[in-house]
């Protein structure tokens, strides 16, 4: 796969987004909410990150302000090589196209357009052409091959969220970030998406970052940024031997 990673502008320790001093409050007066209250960090290239804490903590609002969905009150955000904050609606949405891919808790795949026109649309709709061999590959590693004439319709939630993971891999993005991408699946279904996600990493060397509130979700994660109130409260990085027992007993144990 190495051919298929394009060469980046490199940031300080390799982070692929470097996040400073964020703040986000919405309303005013007595109404004002600081959804972010000073939040700094890095997410580092080709590894998987969650970011977890309780209801309310920021997540949402985090993971929409560093992916360019939103703009913070202040702070900066460096998204590989390039300051964002400032940037125009029309130069983020650009950003967003050619430099992120998105998961989300609902799949959000075009009902009429088949598993294979699904995937390939973000590189059709930027005006590329798609890259058989890589989409062939990706449908592989995915369990999805046999899938790509179906419409969404006729596949079952694990399969759609796993058209999703192809969809946002296919552009080769920078990033790749996935809210609450197990929320409306069964544990075994979900297994499967997280499973395929951390061998995006593994395999493809893609970055992920995931929102979550289920800690066995982040037990597929290299380390753990924990939201409280709109701060990091606690970054913690996985034990590396544990995370393999982790996917085969489907336990954790020993991951900390
Ligand atoms: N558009 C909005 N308008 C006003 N308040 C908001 C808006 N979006 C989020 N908030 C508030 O910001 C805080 C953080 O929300 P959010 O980032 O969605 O948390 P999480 O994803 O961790 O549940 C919450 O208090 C929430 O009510
Ligand atoms: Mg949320």
């Amino acid at each position: 796969m190495a051919a298929h990673t394009a060469a980046r502008a490199r940031t300080p320790d390799d982070d692929v987004i470097t996040a400073t001093a964020l703040t986000k409050t919405y309303g005013r007066g007595t109404a004002e909410v600081r959804a972010l209250d000073g939040v700094s960090a890095g997410i580092r290239r080709a590894r998987f990150t969650a970011v977890v804490g309780p209801s309310g903590s920021g997540k949402s609002t985090l993971m929409h302000c560093v992916a360019g969905l939103d703009t913070v009150t202040s702070g900066s955000i460096v998204l590989d090589g390039t300051e964002i904050t400032g940037l125009s609606d029309r130069q983020l949405t650009r950003l967003r196209r050619k430099r992120i891919g998105f998961v989300f808790q609902s799949f959000n795949l075009l009902p009429q357009l088949t598993a294979y026109e699904n995937i390939v649309l973000p590189v059709t709709m930027s005006g590329g052409r798609p890259d058989r061999d890589l989409v062939d590959h990706l449908c592989d590693v995915l369990g999805i091959a046999h899938r790509m004439a179906h419409r969404p319709a006729e596949l079952s939630g694990g399969q759609q969220q796993r058209v999703a993971v192809a969809r946002a891999l296919v552009a080769r993005p920078a990033v790749i970030f996935a809210d609450e991408p197990t929320g409306n699946l069964d544990s075994r279904a979900g297994a499967e998406v997280l499973t395929m996600l951390r061998r995006s990493v593994d395999e493809l060397g893609q970055t992920v970052v995931m929102v979550t509130h289920d800690p066995t979700a982040a037990r597929y994660a290299d380390r753990v940024l924990t939201l409280a109130d709109g701060r990091v409260v606690r970054d913690e990085d996985a034990v590396p031997t544990g995370r393999a027992a982790a996917l085969v007993t489907g336990t954790g144990a020993g991951r900390r």
